[in-house]
């Protein structure tokens, strides 16, 4: 145990100790603070070139700019929504050389050259993408808000089981994922609707899986 000699400041002194540095920090005057550089004004900026739905798109960006807001605000490609802006929801999930994220978690300059494709270019209503067109015969949105995102991941979710990558529910890590239900709902599991459409996004995918739903 720790004798008074080892402690030769009380709380006491440590209390008045404290108040004291605060005070000194407290009279210090504004006109002593070292003045904000001048470029402080101007945030950093960055040239990036991304490959987007088949276009190469040169853009010259503040560093900070999520992916999410380079597509929406910088190239108006405005199908990618923006939900939670927290990771929560997936609306804006996006696929980036061939792998699904969601766009608001990730800076634009970390995707320098890489492929981005969004909703817009997986198909156009005169010449819909297969997953497109089961939203549509299943009924698989109501206000449509998550729909880009859902279906931008549904599209990858079917690639990543095709690829072998296992999920959390994938029982056996040294075969192949089955394509099945359970697989795609636990994939999908990161992008929320809240209209409800679950059961039949689910059809849609399994549909175009040509697994039973
Ligand atoms: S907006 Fe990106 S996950 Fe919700
Ligand atoms: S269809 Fe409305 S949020 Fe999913």
């Amino acid at each position: 145990m720790a004798t008074a000699d080892e402690f030769p400041i009380s709380r006491r002194g440590i209390l008045i100790g404290g108040a004291a540095s605060v005070a000194t920090v407290g009279i210090i005057p504004p006109s002593t603070a070292a003045p904000a550089s001048a470029s402080s004004d101007r945030p950093p900026t960055a040239r990036v070139r991304l490959d987007v739905n088949g276009a190469a798109r040169d853009l010259e960006l503040d560093t900070r700019t999520s992916l999410l807001d380079a597509l929406r605000e910088h190239l108006h490609l405005a199908g990618t929504k923006k939900g939670c802006d927290h990771g929560q929801c997936g609306a804006c999930t996006v696929i980036a050389d061939g792998r699904r994220i969601n766009s608001c978690l990730t800076l634009a300059v970390m995707h320098d050259g890489e492929k981005i494709t969004t909703i817009e270019g997986l198909g156009t209503p005169d010449k819909m993408h297969a997953m497109q067109e089961a939203f549509v015969v299943h009924d698989g949105f109501q206000c449509g808000y998550c729909t880009p995102g859902q279906i931008c991941s549904a599209v990858a979710v079917l690639d990543e089981i095709k690829a072998g990558i296992p999920s959390h529910v994938t029982a056996d890590l040294n075969a192949a994922p089955p394509l099945t239900a359970t697989e795609i709902r636990e994939r999908m599991s990161g992008n929320i609707c809240r209209c409800g459409a679950y059961s039949n996004i689910i059809a849609a995918i399994t549909d175009v899986a040509g697994v039973k739903a």
